[in-house]
């Protein structure tokens, strides 16, 4: 199968290397040049790349320079999605772009190419909605890093066709992930329940019922969860924490989702979360609370 990733960033790296690593050619495209040069070069030696996957012994370096070859450059969406039996895109998580990233895929990839967005928060069928032919319009949402994540959401709006949900399904098994449908609501499924999860756990804070470290405790040792909701905050960024709940808020109306003003603070100071994972990141909710009286 050939695959069209569009925004080479955090995500559709990941997306491309997945695609790639079985065995499918992945064109990938970004508007910006420094984007396709890190993105290419965190496939090969990032955290879940493919180097690391070889030092463990998780794949062959034969296998290893093949998925790197199977990615290739695309200088514009044209020659990215022309003969493309999938695209995915995953360019920032605003409405606008992505609705003109769509409109324009309406003569840039074949006819019979599934169009799939990467949005968390966003409206699926508002992101295709200048699209002509709608029943293959659908959301693909993987999940961070998604070279180690099981779960894909494959999301259908009201004109989703069956046939494009049992496709996407099976795409989704193909690369050793599995596949959960959700009709086209704010936050589906994962998102829903996650970001509800972490806004309790703000407003715990916030009254200063607890302190981050016993929160984050409470869930990893009473639930089980591999991270707490602060750390898996950090883990994600926290610029796309606030840009999501502010997508879900704006989508929604709804004030359950209106950002903590904490986080808000936090990224307007520069505290991004993780470090070794977000350059410039002067931290996140540890570091942040220790220095802020
Ligand atoms: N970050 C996460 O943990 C996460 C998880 C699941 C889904 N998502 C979703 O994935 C999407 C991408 O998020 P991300 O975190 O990878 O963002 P990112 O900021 O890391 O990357 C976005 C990329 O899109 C590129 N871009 C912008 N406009 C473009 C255009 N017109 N054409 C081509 N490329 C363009 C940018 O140059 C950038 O490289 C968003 O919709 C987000 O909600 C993110």
């Amino acid at each position: 199968m050939r695959v069209a990733v569009i925004g080479f960033g955090l995500m559709g790296r990941q997306i491309a290397q997945v695609f790639a690593q079985h065995g499918h050619e992945v064109k990938v495209t970004d508007e910006s040049p420094v984007a396709v040069k890190s993105g290419l070069e965190e496939v090969a030696h990032g955290p879940y790349g493919i180097e690391s996957a070889i030092a463990k012994a998780k794949m062959s370096r034969e296998e290893g320079t093949m998925t790197l070859q199977r990615i290739l450059p695309s200088s514009d969406l044209k020659d990215a999605c022309g003969d493309a039996d999938l695209v995915i895109e995953a360019v920032y998580e605003l409405l606008p772009l992505k609705q003109e990233v769509f409109a324009k895929l309406e003569s840039a990839a074949s006819p019979s190419a599934l169009l799939a967005s990467n949005t968390s928060t966003l409206t699926v069928s508002k992101i295709g909605s200048k699209l002509s032919k709608k029943d293959r319009l659908l959301g693909m949402h993987f999940f961070n890093p998604a070279q180690v994540t099981k779960l894909v959401e494959i999301v259908k709006t009201s004109q989703t066709s069956k046939r494009v949900i049992q496709q996407a399904a099976k795409i989704v098994e193909t690369i050793g992930k599995t596949p959960i449908i959700a009709d086209d609501e704010p936050g589906f499924i994962a998102n829903r329940l996650g970001l509800t999860l972490y806004m309790e756990a703000s407003r715990l804070l916030e009254e200063g019922t607890a302190k981050i470290n016993d929160i984050d405790l409470a869930m990893k040792l009473g639930y089980n969860h591999p991270m707490g909701p602060f750390e898996l905050a950090d883990f994600v960024g926290l610029d796309t924490r606030l840009r999501n709940l502010e997508a879900l808020f704006q989508t929604t109306g709804d004030e359950r989702w209106i950002p903590p003003k904490a986080l808000r603070e936090m990224v307007n100071q520069g505290y991004l979360g993780d470090p070794s994972r977000r350059k410039h990141s002067k931290g996140g909710y540890r570091e942040f609370f220790k220095t802020t009286p």
